[in-house]
């Protein structure tokens, strides 16, 4: 078979050992023919692509982003995208592709896959945000990033007597910020999924002080929003090709509101792209490994409209529509389950 692979949306560690593992195995298991096509949907819609063999993978396992780069490119966005992504296919002799992405690349993945494109999904996105898995790959790899900063602000938070503010990746999800927070032993946590009031904040904070203690650890979600109608709000940014914000800046805000209400120095920290960089952690390389294998089985399987999944220990097939159709965000009781400890 001819196999077109691409990575679409935010990168994270782990792309490229998906694209090692499909071209190792479809190479020399199945005798396929791969094609990395270049910028996730743009490079289908364009013709942009490159051969991809054992050789020219040799080496990336480790290696944070991806090969074949990527873009929030949507081919529903463009004149003509998905009669552009046929053309393109019947040009190259691609009998079916290979995404490798979150809800916007495997939406469009979907979308594609209803319209007659064959079409297998592997789940990414650091926000771990995608349905129908149990886990995405880069998750782990940031949680470790961001677990690490909480702990480093710790120690210089209570050096300087201060609160740290850390503004943690997770647009709609909060599951970086409540796992580090919680493997950070974090003060308050707030996630997108639970809008905050900042006067309860404060309030908390000054308990905490109120019974001796003169730090705090505060990790926001980039995504968290005040409570409607609260003495506080957020500045609006320009939309993506997919319709969402550009997000990060409720650490400043964060810092400059809690530091005129409760009188204690504060200082925030944004750790950004940081946390989708770098190479992968080994639970990381290995499920992006298995989800790789498992694609390309898939490909020679009748799979496609699949997505391959973690249902506990197993990789399974979930269909594409099941993996889009809603987000995984946590759960308001996951979140209480940790009340005992914040402040
Ligand atoms: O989708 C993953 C993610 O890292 C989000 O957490 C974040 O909001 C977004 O991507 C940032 O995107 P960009 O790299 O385009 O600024």
């Amino acid at each position: 078979m001819r196999i077109g692979l691409l990575t679409g949306g935010g990168d994270c560690p782990g792309l490229n050992a998906v694209i090692r593992a499909v071209v190792r195995k479809g190479s020399d298991e199945y005798g396929d023919e791969l094609l990395g096509f270049h910028d996730g949907w743009r490079g289908v819609l364009e013709g942009s692509f490159e051969p991809l063999t054992i050789d020219s993978t040799r080496g990336i396992l480790p290696r944070g982003g991806t090969i074949l780069r990527s873009s929030r490119t949507n081919p529903y966005k463009r004149d003509n995208g998905v009669q552009q992504v046929r053309d393109t296919m019947r040009e190259y002799d691609v009998d079916g592709l290979i995404a490798i992405g979150g809800e916007d690349t495997l939406g469009a993945g979907n979308r594609l896959f209803n319209d007659g494109i064959a079409v297998i999904g592997v789940p990414k996105t650091i926000d771990n945000d995608l349905g129908a898995t149990d886990v995405t790959f880069g998750f782990d790899t940031a949680l470790h990033v961001a677990t690490e900063a909480v702990d480093r602000l710790h120690t210089t938070a209570e050096s300087h007597n201060r609160i740290l503010v850390v503004e943690v990746m997770g647009r709609h999800a909060g599951w970086i910020a409540l796992h580090s927070g919680v493997a950070g032993g974090a003060d308050v946590i707030l996630i997108p999924e639970l809008p905050f009031d900042i006067d309860e904040v404060c309030d908390r904070l000054r308990h905490r002080h109120a019974r001796g203690r003169y730090f705090s650890i505060v990790v926001a979600a980039e995504g968290a929003v005040p409570k409607e109608g609260t003495a506080m709000t957020l500045a609006t940014t320009a939309l993506d090709e997919f319709g969402h914000p550009r997000l990060g800046g409720i650490g400043a805000q964060l810092e400059k509101e809690i530091e005129s209400r409760t009188g204690y120095e504060t200082r925030a920290t944004v750790l950004g792209h940081v946390q989708r960089g770098g190479s992968p952690t080994p639970f990381d390389r290995v499920l992006a490994t298995r989800f790789g294998l498992a694609a390309i089985d898939a490909a020679h399987n009748d799979g496609w409209g699949k997505m391959a999944s973690l249902r506990s220990t197993e990789i399974e097939l979930v269909p594409l529509a099941e993996a889009v159709a809603e987000l995984k965000t946590v759960p308001v009781e996951e979140y209480e389950r940790y009340g005992a400890l914040f402040g």
